[in-house]
């Protein structure tokens, strides 16, 4: 089998020409008279470039299987006839191979010559002027003059395409040698590219021969990397040309943590061009990580610190001195006043490690309380919860590459091609191999539609009936005997197995009992079951529609009792995969944000861990778990908590039920947000300290898949600071001395004090490229696969779960008739402040509500009419989409721009052990209306108010100076 990443870790800036091979088997031949060793399967081109002889070549690079187009990669062999390609002839056993002689220069000379007689020659006004396969490839084999002159037919007027915001196609340049189309369809998974027509008339085709725009192409730049001409090239290169130095560095997007090579001018970044050696994305990118990085030089970003005393002022700009020294006198004074519990913090999933680890240590050590939480809250608090309880250990247990051996794979309320697209394309990838999907979710997801897909079902189960549905599929393993009997008792603790069994034996827990609740068939249920119990590697991957429930940590224990009761987990192929939202929602979990568990998943209660970090901090620290997110807004409206510092997170968007959360925030006398905009969490606030974006610091991040990934900076902090160096100067002004001289020392310090992370350094991180934790004595170079041998729970053994279903209090009825779920889309990201900022506009402009054709003309609305949608929480307008994707009775939307007002509408109901809102299900009614809803009117009244203080402050110390 033939892999497009490279097991052996070839030098990831070389093109090989060809996939790596991961046949055990080795085959032993001469090139050119040197003897080498490879895998068999391996390519002749590949074979020669691993001992540095490079044969020319076109058509080929090494993450495309081969091609054989182009012929330029002709050599000889001993004993065949003709002069076969080299990246199509497999290495054999006793080969004699000849890439150079005068026979093999001339037919590539004329192949060259035959090329270059079609394509314009303005190499030195060329975008790819330096960076071009072709220009290099004439070079290489020595072409002089071309023979054939321009007249005659050819393809030099061929028009361009310029509809994609981000790159351009200028066909006049094309060379037909596929790289595109392939990339398209073997890296990405998109299949939007085709070669159109024969012959001479051959071309490269988007879509139906739509535009870039038009076509299903979602802008993730394969083809462009792919493209050995300047025919598919960045917008930014043509603008700015070719990049003279680069920094390897981790997207700050999603949880899949590809890594890039930010290439720079100076200190400007001219373009991010996925890295090959990338553990987690071998090179590939989506859409967001390759071409949304404007944000971080766009005009709205806040340059100067900020204070106010009242959100009704305009803003003040001061120096950092001033704005660090009014924080500091605010919260010491509400301390003294309303005592030490009235003050708290809140990390930032967007952060670093060691920005996360600094602003809790913060709170903890120089608030001296547990105030503390994260923006995981509302996102996947239930995966720590359920996992500890079931595996004992609150993070995913495979690699991203674990999937590449899969044969069943399970998707639980994700939508991996919006949310985690480079993941997404490496999954469609194993299902075009074969592997059987399923897919348990309300709406029908992109996934399904994977072009070559297999065996699929999907389970569209109604929103709140997830822990219904995953009862269901164990009662179906456990009653038809499909369980892995040897695993249970080998690895898993026999008296609460005993109970589950019981348990999920039940009749109540059959697919046929469930059937009212789910929604979904019992064959089908039963049919699933089969499938993920009987496959050798079944692998489970879910997403926040699993966990943003009020059963959320029940199903994520449904989850693993189902991959325990089957035996699939401990090895490759299988395994509980949660797919994180944000860039380091793991690392911020890893570092002790949560307001009970201190650095690596300790206790606060446990003495012997708080005994080590009291000795390292030089404090005492509180035993008591301190408030969570919403107890911290309850507690504001209720007078007792005063004071908020936010790092990063804009809880007045993405926490539910925004009304509730507005009144907290204006209820604080001191709110604090350290951004890199003016978000809707700052117009609340006194004190505003400029944030620094990824670009502009050095730290990790930690993705889903544990692995710590280094974040490089490549440009100055546009303010001056980067974002730890604010919070440890905000500690000294408190009076807690705090003194680093670069992140890796805060590094050394999380090493020193939670264990998983005991063998990390930025060093050894260096020299690895990446770790996946736990990284320490026992496994000193990571852990790429968990819980292989045992689990880190009593006795080594895994915990089933008793996993009662309980309806949600959350139901529809006459009033509220329709279940409203929420989710993401591709181009934008989160609360949208960054994509929003960049031109992923041209793609989604505005949160739409889908809904099925049935409730639509039940309703008389049509496609683009304004819908007034009221939930028991609020009321808001956002323009419809009827779609057939949508079950009746079910509506959805997104929650990427602010003013749609998506969180007016969800409620405070939330997990029974995490708080984790329930954004999945809100019962709404939703009817025509002309007009946005009162909450939307003052919205757009105060982010006038608001961006006005601000211009004011910018006026005010321009005119100062
Ligand atoms: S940008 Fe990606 S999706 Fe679009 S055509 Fe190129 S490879 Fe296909
Ligand atoms: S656009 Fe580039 S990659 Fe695609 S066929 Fe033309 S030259 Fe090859
Ligand atoms: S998949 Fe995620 S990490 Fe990778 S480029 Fe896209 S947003 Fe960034
Ligand atoms: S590189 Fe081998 S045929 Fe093109």
């Amino acid at each position: 089998m033939l892999q497009y990443y490279d097991p052996n870790k070839a030098d990831p800036s070389k093109d090989y020409g060809t996939p790596a091979s991961l046949s055990e088997k080795l085959v032993t031949l001469e090139i050119d008279g040197v003897e080498t060793c490879v895998p068999e399967g391996t390519s002749v081109m590949r074979a020669a470039a691993l001992v540095d002889i490079n044969i020319p070549k076109l058509c080929a690079t090494d993450n495309l299987e081969a091609y054989g187009s182009c012929r330029l990669c002709a050599v000889q062999i001993e004993g065949r006839r003709g002069t076969p390609a080299s990246c199509t002839t497999p290495a054999e056993q006793g080969m004699k191979i000849w890439t150079q002689n005068e026979k093999l220069a001339k037919l590539r000379r004329n192949i060259m010559e035959l090329y270059i007689s079609d394509h314009p020659l303005d190499c030195l006004t060329c975008p790819a002027n330096g960076d071009c396969e072709l220009q290099d490839m004439a070079g290489a084999v020595g072409l002089r003059e071309v023979r054939y002159g321009f007249e005659g037919e050819n393809h030099l007027d061929a028009p361009k395409d310029t509809s994609n915001p981000y790159f351009t196609f200028d066909a006049s340049k094309c060379i037909v040698c596929s790289r595109c189309v392939r990339a398209c369809e073997e890296v990405q998974g998109t299949f939007a590219l085709t070669i159109d027509g024969r012959g001479f008339d051959s071309k490269v085709a988007a879509g139906q021969n739509e535009s870039f725009l038009d076509s299903e192409c979602v802008s993730c730049g394969a083809c462009v990397q792919a493209c050995p001409t300047a025919t598919l090239s960045e917008n930014s290169i043509i603008d700015l040309g070719q990049p003279e130095h680069s920094v390897v560095t981790t997207c700050a997007y999603c949880g899949v943590g590809c890594s890039f090579r930010a290439e720079m001018k100076g200190d400007q970044l001219v373009r991010m061009v996925p890295d090959k050696g990338g553990d987690a994305n071998h090179g590939h990118s989506c859409v967001k990580g390759r071409f949304a990085f404007g944000y971080a030089t766009h005009n709205d970003r806040i340059k100067t610190p900020m204070i106010r005393d009242s959100i009704d002022q305009p803003w003040k700009e001061v120096g950092w001195e001033e704005a660090i020294s009014f924080a500091a006198s605010r919260l010491k004074s509400i301390q003294a006043e309303h005592g030490r519990e009235s003050i708290g913090g809140i990390t930032s999933s967007r952060c670093t490690n060691e920005e996360t680890y600094l602003v809790q240590k913060l709170i903890r050590a120089a608030f001296g309380n547990n105030n503390t939480d994260t923006c995981a809250r509302v996102c996947h608090s239930p995966t720590g919860y359920g996992l500890k309880q079931t595996l004992g250990e609150s993070a995913g247990t495979q690699t991203f590459d674990s999937i590449m051996k899969s044969d069943c794979v399970l998707v639980i309320g994700a939508n991996p091609t919006d949310a985690h697209p480079v993941f997404g394309s490496m999954m469609r990838r194993r299902l075009r191999e074969g592997a059987s999907l399923i897919v348990a979710d309300p709406r029908e997801i992109d996934l399904l539609k994977t072009p070559h897909l297999g065996d699929s079902a999907h389970l569209p189960l109604r929103p709140g009936s997830n822990v219904a549905m995953v009862n269901a599929l164990s009662h179906v393993v456990i009653t038809e005997g499909l369980e892995d009997t040897d695993f249970i008792a080998k690895r898993c603790e026999s008296d609460a197995y005993a109970k589950w069994r019981a348990f999920i034996s039940e009749p109540r827990n059959s697919p046929e009992a469930v059937e009212e609740i789910t929604g979904v068939s019992a064959t089908a249920v039963r049919e699933a079951a089969r499938t993920f119990a009987k496959a050798p590697n079944s692998a489970i991957y879910y997403g926040l529609g699993v966990t943003e429930h009020s059963q959320g940590s029940t199903m994520v224990m449904g989850i693993a009792n189902l991959a325990l009761a089957t035996g699939n987990i401990g090895r490759d192929g299988v395994g509980v995969n949660p797919l994180r939202g944000q860039n380091n929602v793991q690392g911020s979990c890893d570092m002790g944000s949560f307001p009970h568990e201190l650095p690596g998943y300790q206790h606060v209660s446990d003495p012997i861990a708080r005994g080590r970090f009291e000795a390292a901090w030089g404090v005492s620290l509180d035993d008591e778990p301190g408030l969570r997110i919403p107890n911290m807004f309850d507690a504001a409206i209720a007078g007792q908590f005063r004071a908020l510092y936010v790092q990063g997170e804009d809880i007045a968007q993405s926490d539910p039920n925004t009304q509730h959360v507005e009144a907290a925030l204006k209820a604080l006398d001191c709110l604090i947000v350290q951004d890199i905009f003016l978000n809707e969490t700052a117009k609340f606030a006194h004190v505003l300290l400029p944030g620094s974006s990824f670009l502009e610091k050095n730290g990790t991040f930690t993705n889903a898949e544990r692995r710590i990934n280094r974040v490089r900076k490549v440009m100055p902090a546009v303010a001056g600071k980067e974002d730890w160096e604010v919070t440890v100067d905000l500690a000294n002004a408190l009076g807690y001395p705090m003194s680093y001289n670069h992140p890796s020392e805060i590094m050394d310090e999380i090493a020193s004090l939670a264990p998983s992370f005991a063998g990390v350094s930025y060093e050894k991180l260096d020299k690895h490229g990446s770790l996946q934790w736990p990284c320490n004595d026992q496994f000193p170079d990571g852990s790429p696969i968990m819980h292989m041998e045992s689990f880190p729970m009593p006795e080594g053994k895994g915990h089933f779960a008793i996993t009662e279903f309980v309806p949600t209090t959350e139901r529809a009825n006459r009033k509220f008739p329709l279940l409203l779920t929420t989710g993401r889309i591709l181009s934008q990201y989160n609360v949208g402040a960054q994509t929003r900022r960049t031109d992923n506009q041209a793609w989604h402009d505005e949160d739409i509500l889908e809904l099925h054709p049935h409730d639509a003309e039940e309703r008389g609305i049509s496609d683009g009419d304004w819908l007034g949608i009221t939930s028991r929480a609020g009321h808001t307008v956002l323009r419809a989409r009827v779609s057939v994707r949508m079950q009746p009775g079910v509506v959805y939307t997104t929650f990427h721009h602010p003013g749609s007002g998506a969180n007016v509408i969800t409620t405070n109901n939330s997990d029974w052990a995490t708080n984790c809102p329930e954004y999945k299900v809100t019962a709404v009614q939703v009817e025509k209306v002309s007009q946005p809803s009162e909450w939307q009117k003052d919205f757009v009244a105060n982010h006038h108010r608001q961006n006005k203080f601000l211009a004011e402050a910018s006026a005010v110390a321009a005119s100062d100076e």
